[in-house]
């Protein structure tokens, strides 16, 4: 078929926590025509630390746009079609590099990172009754390992190049987004520093409201503000491509990943939700132009701000720390599979835990606990526990969390979901996705284009000012449910698993303390 007349075409590049990815879509239609993925290694150098190399990250996104842009050239599709590129990102993972040679400073402290438990400890000492939600109704965080301040701290404080380069007015420090769009559009030959409002809103520097950063919080966490990139919408141009197939082509779209699922899956009404399964598991309910805060251990964050002019959307969000990474780590570390889908397997021929309830805490708990203290276990074991059992509790886990997060969801908002859109690598799993509609007692929706997280980006980007190709209007769109799980388990079942869940969750507290 002839494919040269396809008009407007949108790039995502979406760089994840445990991939980079380049996508394109036809701006008309939505349609995914063409992408590459590319895996990216962890380095795990102490117990609880989490790094990645920028380079490689960086490597990885240039590798996908090359090979994204070949296999559309053998698909007689032409690549100057793209008119422009979104990025989306694991949020929070914070680089610091140097403006002068365009080289990091240190490997990125991803998010899972658990080293400034100690510079959380320290930093609560300073703050009165110890209170960790201190900037609850400024930033929407509690303080956490999780968020990009105190990581950047512990750099400011641990790495000497770092200090030096600060002192010397060579330093620049970014999330995911803000050092691929430095380096993209030229890095240290003109590169613009800059972020976005829902990546800044994870750093805990900056202030929901005012949408600025916040000095009283730089002054708190000690740091140098001439570091930090410019915020700016999630939509507008902020610089082209300075090299490779798309050199030229703007890129106009920034958003962190959770926040482009939520794009992605159309939920731009109040109370619409989406959870997305990845390394680790985020549900997001949108509150509208109305800053909600929980009270029931969920985080307030920016949802979206689609344009320079527009509304600031915000969302409220439970964050799960480990959910695919646990079963990457039953392959990796405990080698029970030698796949993911292989886990799978296992644990469908089981069915069953058979009472094995598995705490996946390898990163303390996130909501709506934030214990920092909390590691993972393993429990209900008896001589007839196998490995099956492990893999199926894994699966449960995840289920389980995401309950737990409901919940609360349910009870800040007043009014509960009566179904749960849901996107990411793992809703491939079908065991999973019933196995979630079972613990949650509600249907469990999977939307036809599986690919939310790139798609919301793509959108942000071509709808941009000064782009124009794509239509954000909802009624030029509707939305396709391919998948539908309906619960199947009898609620009390449900209901006695889940309070055996709860009582494995308080065994793994306390674990480790600073
Ligand atoms: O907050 C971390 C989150 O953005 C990472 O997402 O998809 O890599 O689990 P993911």
């Amino acid at each position: 078929t002839d494919r040269t007349a396809l008009g407007p075409l949108v790039g995502a590049i979406d760089q994840g926590t445990s991939s980079s990815r380049f996508l394109v879509f036809n701006a008309k239609t939505a349609e995914l025509l063409s992408h590459h993925q590319v895996e990216i290694s962890q380095k795990f150098p102490k117990e609880g630390w989490v790094e990645q190399d920028p380079k490689e990250i960086l490597n990885s996104v240039f590798e996908c746009v090359e090979k994204t842009c070949e296999k559309l050239k053998q698909l007689n599709i032409n690549i100057s079609n793209i008119k422009a590129i979104g990025v989306t990102n694991q949020r929070e993972t914070t680089v610091v590099w140097d403006k002068t040679t365009g080289e990091p400073l240190y490997n990125a402290i991803v998010w899972l990172d658990l080293r400034t438990q100690s510079t959380v400890e320290r930093l609560l000492k300073k703050i009165p009754g110890k209170n960790k939600a201190f900037s609850k109704f400024k930033t929407g965080l509690p303080l956490s390992t999780y968020f990009s301040a105190v990581k950047l701290r512990w750099l400011l404080d641990n790495v000497e190049e770092i200090k030096k380069a600060v002192g010397d007015g060579r330093a620049m420090f970014g999330t995911i987004d803000s050092w691929l769009i430095w380096s993209l559009t030229g890095g240290k030959n003109g590169g613009i520093h800059c972020t976005d409002v829902t990546n800044a809103s994870r750093t805990m520097l900056f202030n929901i409201h005012s949408l600025e950063w916040d000095p009283e919080l730089c002054q708190f966490f000690e740091i140098p503000m001439e570091i930090l990139p410019k915020v700016r919408s999630s939509s507008e141009i902020y610089g082209l491509m300075k090299s490779g197939a798309l050199t030229g082509v703007p890129i106009s779209g920034c958003l962190g990943d959770q926040s482009a699922a939520l794009v992605g899956q159309m939920c731009f009404q109040d109370g619409q939700a989406k959870n997305t399964y990845g390394t680790g598991c985020f549900l997001l309910c949108n509150t509208g132009q109305k800053s909600v805060f929980s009270e029931h251990g969920l985080i307030t964050t920016i949802a979206y701000k689609l344009g320079r002019d527009k509304p600031v959307c915000y969302a409220l969000e439970g964050s799960v720390a480990i959910a695919g990474a646990v079963v990457r780590w039953l392959r990796d570390n405990l080698g029970i599979a030698k796949s993911s889908q292989e886990v799978e397997k296992l644990a469908a021929e089981v069915g069953t835990s058979y009472g094995v309830y598995f705490v996946p805490a390898f990163s303390g708990l996130y909501a709506p606990y934030w214990e920092p203290s909390a590691r993972g276990i393993i429990c209900g074991l008896t001589q007839f526990t196998n490995k099956k059992h492990i893999a199926f509790a894994a699966l449960e886990a995840v289920c389980f969390q995401t309950r737990e997060i409901l919940d609360a969801m349910n009870k800040d908002c007043g009014i509960p979901l009566s179904q749960l859109q849901v996107d990411g690598g793992m809703t491939n799993n079908k065991i999973l996705m019933q196995l979630q509609a079972d613990i949650l007692c509600i249907p469990v929706v999977k939307p036809s284009m599986p690919e939310t997280t790139a798609l919301g980006a793509a959108m942000a980007a071509g709808a941009a000012e000064g782009v124009g190709v794509w239509s954000l209007n909802p009624g030029d769109w509707t939305a396709v449910t391919s998948e539908r799980f309906e619960p199947q388990l009898n609620p009390e079942e449900s209901e006695f698993r889940y309070a055996r869940w709860k009582k494995a969750v308080l065994k793994s507290m306390g674990w480790e303390t600073a």
